[in-house]
């Protein structure tokens, strides 16, 4: 068994998907350890997540940096301290400048709340009810300079029922995120995942399309 990978987990809310993750490494179910939580907003209840796991808590408010540079050298000098194999995004809410992506390029995760490429952003929910999408989801990918645009590894999806609104279709999806987030992080933990030339890379073959967690799931990850 390898030394498990330390992870640093950035949110600005409720960290729902930070307590899924937390608990997935406490159990084992991924070779994963959470060393570090951060947070860009001070009230954010995923600190409190974090604090009742005793894993150490960080806020660095950007509303108190003069600007996006500042804020990022912080948040890095921060992030680096732990020396994590890998920064998880989860719900973090800022959009993250050229320098801080390059410096992470690889070792970065981010899970979006939509079947990526469709309706990369904000209030995806309302816009797939909108756009009157028959299925919607969760997508986890690579960060790279294109805002939710880096290479897809896994998705989950559900159908979009009738009737339906953009709450109960983010609260339908949490429950796929949370466990799309813990099986990449597990395989990027036990090496089988990586980027390489911006695409990326699992059990040596490049992913042209993200995969169904379902697949994942049948190749027997744990
Ligand atoms: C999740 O739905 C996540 O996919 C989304 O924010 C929510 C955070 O929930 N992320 C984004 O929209 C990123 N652009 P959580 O704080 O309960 O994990």
């Amino acid at each position: 068994m390898i030394t498990p990978m330390p992870v640093v987990v950035l949110i600005s809310g409720s960290g729902s998907n930070l307590q899924a993750i937390m608990d997935a490494c406490a159990s084992g179910k991924i070779n994963a350890r959470v060393c570090a939580v951060i947070s860009n907003k001070p009230g954010a209840y995923g600190l409190e997540r974090a604090k009742a796991a005793g894993i150490p808590t960080h806020c660095i408010d950007h509303t108190l940096f003069s600007n996006r540079d500042s804020f990022e050298a912080a948040l890095s000098q921060c992030i680096d301290d732990y020396a994590p194999g890998l920064i998880a995004l989860a719900g973090f809410m800022r959009i993250l400048g050229t320098a801080f992506i390059e410096r992470y390029q690889g070792r970065m995760l981010n899970i979006h709340p939509s079947l990526l490429p469709h309706f990369p952003g904000l209030n995806t929910h309302q816009r797939v009810l909108d756009a009157k999408h028959h299925y919607h989801g969760c997508t986890v990918h690579f960060v790279t300079q294109e805002l939710d645009g880096g290479p897809p590894i896994a998705f989950s999806k559900l159908e979009v029922n009738s009737p339906e609104t953009a709450e109960t279709l983010a609260s339908r999806v949490l429950v796929l995120e949370h466990k799309l987030y813990p099986t990449v992080i597990s395989l990027f933990a036990e090496k089988r995942l990586y980027m390489e030339d911006n695409i990326a890379i699992l059990d040596g073959e490049p992913l042209h399309a993200p995969i169904d967690i379902t697949q994942i799931q049948t190749r027997k990850i744990s």
